[in-house]
């Protein structure tokens, strides 16, 4: 870079020659990275790169195997929590906030109330409200996270790490499940920030971020670092490549047909908490996209319609070989060939000390006991199978689920469904978190299963993918369809107009 000598003052946070391992494998191979006062710093790379692993060394969540990390010139103890009190603060890519305790309690989480000195809650409040207004959100204090949406928990979350006063934010994959408009206002938030001095590392598989508001973009690959530049200095075509190492296949396949089949699942006067008289029908082959904002009620329609949360009127019904199974809970849908992919994975999807193997399996045991006493070895061919489907890496199915990075957690939640070999199958943003040529994979497998005629229900954020999937798209808003495009009616333009409801932030 060009102001070398003046930056080299400016480094807060420096990574030396970092490598870590777990077990045999190797995360982060001797990488290097440092981040200076008012710096935006993109890390970028493919799912199981080592973002993730090299942040939490770098916040003293785990130690590193060799290397150092320096704050001001110091060197942090390995692994210590000491890097908190030195003024780096990490919003972890899974939300790690607790449920069942109030905005307030988990902005405040962590803070020693004997060091800190505060033992009142009004205290406790001021400070939790100062940081809420720093970024600009206004949520109740005394609201119990698990009542709020995904998109407002995260925002808390970075709430959370803003109240600590950082000299370094790190963020690892924040917007990913926030809506456009979510986005940009977290970028903006960003960078104001940063221009109070505040050092970012910022992580994201969404390159157009990395080019709107960083200033560097390093890039991982299996662990090493293979290009860092500015932002300036490189194209989002250049970075891709090199994050992926190969040319990428990406190119929309074509649908083989289009026509859809007899209804496979019918809903009609759907109330839950949070939807309110939602009519909604899937045909064999189909894809029915829900798209809508983040909290306008799309997660709470589809567990109300599969049973996993109660419904207050309505019913479900799910029609195979004209036989038609009224559903009454999650247990009679996935009885009757309902399978259905959590948005939040590491809580709803996986078993995280259980192997890979363990977890796709789980759902087919039924299927799997058939085959008797080949069963280990079939297990594991069946597990190797779908783990191949999915594309996940490293492809090791002995290995435990929490041993995964997060996209690659996302694929094994998707493997476990497809070995069920479902008739409807209901996805809840499928690719959140999942990298460019992972997603291309999933929307492949997505589109494949619709032309076997599984029917498929997904709820959907990210509006390319819901256009480029969709059959048929409802929008949802405040728990209600909106509209209905089918076809060319959908566009980016006519799904948004349909979704824009009230702002969740206020500036
Ligand atoms: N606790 C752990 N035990 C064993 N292996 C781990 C552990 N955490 C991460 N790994 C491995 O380290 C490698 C890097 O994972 P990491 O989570 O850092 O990737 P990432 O770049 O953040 O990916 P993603 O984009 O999916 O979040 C992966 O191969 C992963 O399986
Ligand atoms: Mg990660």
């Amino acid at each position: 870079m060009t102001t070398e000598s003046h930056s080299q003052q400016d480094v807060v946070l420096e990574a030396v020659s970092i490598t870590k391992r777990f077990g045999g494998a190797i995360a982060v191979d001797d990488v290097s990275l440092s981040v200076r006062r008012g710096e935006i710093h993109a890390v970028v790379g493919e799912n199981g790169a080592g973002k993730s692993t090299l942040m939490r060394v770098m916040a003293g969540v785990i130690a590193q195997d060799v290397g150092e990390v320096r704050v001001s010139g110091r060197v942090l103890e390995k692994g210590a929590k000491e890097s908190i009190d030195a003024g780096i603060a990490l919003v972890h890519q899974e939300l790690s906030l607790v449920p069942e305790m109030t905005v307030a309690e988990n902005i405040m989480l962590g803070y020693a109330p004997t060091a800190i000195g505060f033992t009142k809650t009004k205290e406790m409040k001021s400070v939790a409200k100062a940081a809420l207004d720093e970024i600009g959100v206004s949520v109740d204090l005394n609201e119990r996270i698990s009542r709020l949406s995904v998109a407002l928990r995260q925002f808390v979350e970075i709430a959370r790490a803003v109240a600590r006063q950082p000299k370094v934010l790190i963020l690892d994959e924040p917007t990913a499940t926030l809506t456009p408009a979510e986005t940009d206002y977290l970028l903006q938030m960003l960078q104001r920030l940063a221009s109070n001095g505040m050092a970012i590392i910022y992580i994201s598989h969404r390159i157009p971020e990395v080019f709107k508001i960083c200033n560097t973009v390093t890039i991982l690959r299996d662990g090493t670092r293979v290009a860092i530049s500015a932002v300036a200095d490189t194209t989002p075509e250049s970075v891709v490549d090199q994050m992926v190492g190969r040319e990428l296949k990406l190119g929309l396949q074509t649908r083989r047909q289009k026509k859809p089949g007899d209804t496979v699942l019918e809903a009609r006067g759907i109330q839950a908490k949070g939807v309110n008289g939602i009519d909604l029908t899937v045909r064999s082959g189909e894809i029915v996209g829900l798209g809508g904002l983040v909290g306008a009620g799309r997660t709470e329609l589809i567990r109300a319609i599969i049973g996993a949360d109660n419904r207050s009127a309505g019913s479900v019904t799910i029609t195979l070989d004209g036989h038609t199974t009224v559903i009454t809970s999650y247990q009679s849908a996935v009885r009757n060939g309902v399978a259905y992919v959590p948005e939040e994975r590491r809580t709803d999807g996986l078993a995280l000390t259980m192997t890979v193997a363990e977890n796709i399996t789980l759902p087919n045991r039924e299927e799997l006991s058939r085959w008797g006493f080949q069963l280990r070895q079939r297990i594991a061919d069946f597990a190797q199978k779908l783990a191949d489907t999915v594309g996940l890496r490293p492809a090791d199915t002995a290995r435990e689920a929490g041993e995964y990075s997060g996209g690659n957690q996302q694929k094994i939640v998707l493997a476990k469904w497809l070995g069920r070999r479902p008739k409807l199958i209901v996805l809840d943003e499928p690719t959140r978190g999942v990298d460019v040529g992972a997603k291309a994979e999933i929307h492949r497998l997505v589109k494949k299963l619709a032309d076997d005629g599984t029917a498929v229900l997904m709820v959907s954020s990210d509006l390319p993918e819901l256009l480029e999937l969709s059959d048929t798209i409802h929008v949802v808003r405040d728990g209600a369809i909106t509209g209905t495009l089918v076809g060319d009616e959908a566009d980016e333009k006519s799904v948004m107009s349909l979704a824009a409801g009230e702002k969740m932030v206020k500036s």
